[in-house]
């Protein structure tokens, strides 16, 4: 089914206002009702653009027909919301989830020759272009581990050098660029780590219609390591990008901010203090609700003092 007719709108529309307006939306990653709706009340609440990003892994976790209930069910304003698959990483799944009713797709071929990345990207963008669909690509590697699909031990910054013929080549609607951060909850060996603010600076001259895009880009908020290290877990030297270095690459073009991690410590940081705080709880609800109001407190948080997408629509 076409994306128009879940009243969803294509990454594209959001993203352009965003970079002319020098804010980024949002991408929150979800993979059940309790993450959907932590973001799409943080979405109510500060009138933010919003990207819903399903990584494979979570596509698969919820199964097609799921997620699109729970998307047909959800109430939003028109031009708020995108629906955007996050690394597809062959040309079958971006094509499945636009058949679904995706407005945008990731197409991520950064673990490939440059060769192949190119065609493959364009012969994703031939596809998805068909339906107003929106393409997000990557140039670079991203160190770090978001999820079985996504992962690499190697980092390779961008090239700023062949940005241009790249988005030329491979017709894409928006760049996903390494400058230094890294998906997961191990981002930085010390808070003074910068990003590499250089690189970001002259994809931006380059390429300066093209939206840019940062993954792993969450801050890991050390009140959430902390509550969850008090109620039993084990997470060591977690540590996230500094808010104020994300602000400062919104401020270099990057329209679009990809946030996950910080989610999950949210919520999971809510869920062992409900349950060892009160050991007689066994209904699931009373835990999930819990975590879905801190996830949407979070959300909220970095909508606001981060992203500055705020009062949007
Ligand atoms: P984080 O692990 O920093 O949240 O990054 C998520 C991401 O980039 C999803 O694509």
């Amino acid at each position: 089914m076409h994306y128009s007719n879940f009243m969803l709108s294509n990454t594209k529309i959001l993203l352009r206002p965003a970079m002319a307006g020098g804010y980024a939306v949002p991408a929150f990653n979800f993979y059940n009702l309790e993450t959907l709706s932590a973001i799409l009340n943080a979405a109510t609440i500060t009138q933010s653009p919003v990207i819903l990003a399903v990584s494979e892994g979570a596509l698969e976790y919820m199964g097609g027909d799921i997620l699109m209930g729970m998307i047909a069910g959800a109430k939003y304003k028109p031009g708020q919301i995108a629906l955007h698959l996050d690394h597809g990483h062959s040309f079958e799944i971006c094509k499945y989830a636009c058949d679904l009713g995706f407005s945008s797709v990731m197409f991520d071929g950064s673990a490939m020759p440059i060769s192949k990345n190119i065609s493959e990207s364009r012969r994703v963008a031939d596809y998805v272009h068909k339906f107003n669909v929106s393409l997000e690509t990557e140039l670079g590697v991203l160190f770090g581990i978001e999820d079985e699909n996504t992962k690499s031990d190697t980092h390779l910054y961008t090239d700023p050098n062949i940005v241009k013929d790249f988005v030329k080549q491979t017709k894409t609607d928006s760049l996903a660029v390494a400058i230094g951060t890294s998906h997961g909850a191990y981002k930085r060996k010390s808070p003074n780590e910068s990003l590499r603010f250089d690189i970001l600076e002259q994809i931006a001259k380059n390429i300066p219609n093209t939206p840019l895009v940062l993954h792993g880009a969450s801050n890991i908020p050390q009140k959430y390591v902390k509550q969850i290290n008090k109620y039993g877990g084990d997470i060591k030297n977690a540590r996230g990008i500094a808010p104020s270095q994300i602000r400062r690459a919104i401020s270099l073009h990057v329209a679009k901010v990809n946030v996950e991690s910080d989610s999950r410590f949210a919520f999971t940081a809510a869920i062992r203090k409900t349950l060892a705080t009160n050991p007689d709880i066994f209904d699931p609800r009373k835990y999930l609700t819990n975590a879905k109001e801190e996830m949407m407190k979070n959300c909220i948080d970095e909508i606001q003092n981060i992203m500055g997408s705020g009062y949007k629509i």
